[in-house]
């Protein structure tokens, strides 16, 4: 469903992304770690087809993203890090422009909104100009917006970031009820969550890939041993993989 093949983004000198291949396949909810400066947006930005890669090649849903970036937008949704939203539109104002942008009209268009208001639980909002939205109900309307078509394809930039713990829980539920149905990669810095929805994870640091499979198969890669027969947490594990470079970084 998603085929990732040797990306690389160089921005001038800098290397973002060096190399980096993994494949995400159909129902399956890949989680994408990573420090900060990692190039996880970077490549999320490749993924939706909003900045082109220096090389390498991605195919989503078998459609080129380069050769085919319109079919690839429209089987994809997209939750940016910073949503762009419109904010002298109100939220319904602004989700029924993204809806027609996206081309649906009529009572396809109702329905969608009317799902949308539902499943993302933006009700309470419904009517507020956008620039009045907290920093939780503007991710809650980034996250309606990546909806709206219906993709086959989410990918959401740290979906729960600026979100309270109880709505953390309601993104979760939606995130996990929208596997049944979709293909999803998120980004995320909570390791719990990632715990919780990911099927398989990919770990990227310095625009490497440290490694990728389920929590059980990095667990073996990294070699921790617990004393019962649980997988290891996720935390341990990460720090395990990523702990050669940090110290690096302490020892300067
Ligand atoms: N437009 C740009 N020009 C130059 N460098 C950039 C640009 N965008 C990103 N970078 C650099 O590329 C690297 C990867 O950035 P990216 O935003 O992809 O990381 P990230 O893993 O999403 O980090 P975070 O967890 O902080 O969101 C960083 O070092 C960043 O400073
Ligand atoms: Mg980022």
């Amino acid at each position: 469903m998603i085929d990732v093949q040797s990306l690389t983004m160089h921005y001038g000198s800098f290397t973002a992304l060096d190399g980096v291949s993994f494949q995400v396949r159909e129902g399956e909810i890949l989680g994408l770690l990573g420090p900060n400066g990692a190039g996880k947006t970077t490549c999320m930005r490749i993924l939706t087809t909003y900045l082109y890669p220096s090389s390498g090649t991605v195919k989503i849903n078998n459609h080129d993203i380069l050769e085919k970036p319109i079919e690839v937008r429209r089987a994809t949704g997209y939750l940016p890090e910073t949503a762009p939203l419109y904010t002298d539109m109100r939220t319904d104002e602004y989700l029924a422009f993204v809806g027609r942008a996206r081309g649906l009209r009529g009572d396809e268009l109702k329905n969608r909104l009317n799902w949308v208001q539902k499943n993302c639980q933006v009700q309470s909002v419904w009517k507020h100009t956008l620039s009045q939205l907290s920093k939780g109900y503007r991710q809650r309307v980034g996250l309606a917006q990546a909806l709206i078509h219906d993709p086959k394809i989410l990918i959401l930039d740290e979906p729960t970031s600026g979100l309270d713990p109880l709505q953390i829980l309601g993104i979760r539920d939606l995130i996990r009820s929208l596997a049944a149905k979709k293909t999803i990669i998120f980004s995320t810095h909570i390791l719990r969550e990632v715990e919780v929805m990911a099927d398989r994870i990919v770990i990227i640091n310095e625009g490497k890939i440290v490694a990728v499979g389920t929590q059980q198969e990095l667990a073996e890669q990294v070699k921790i041993q617990t004393q019962t027969h649980e997988t290891p947490h996720l935390e341990d594990i990460f720090i395990e993989l990523l702990k050669p470079r940090h110290a690096g970084a302490i020892a300067l």
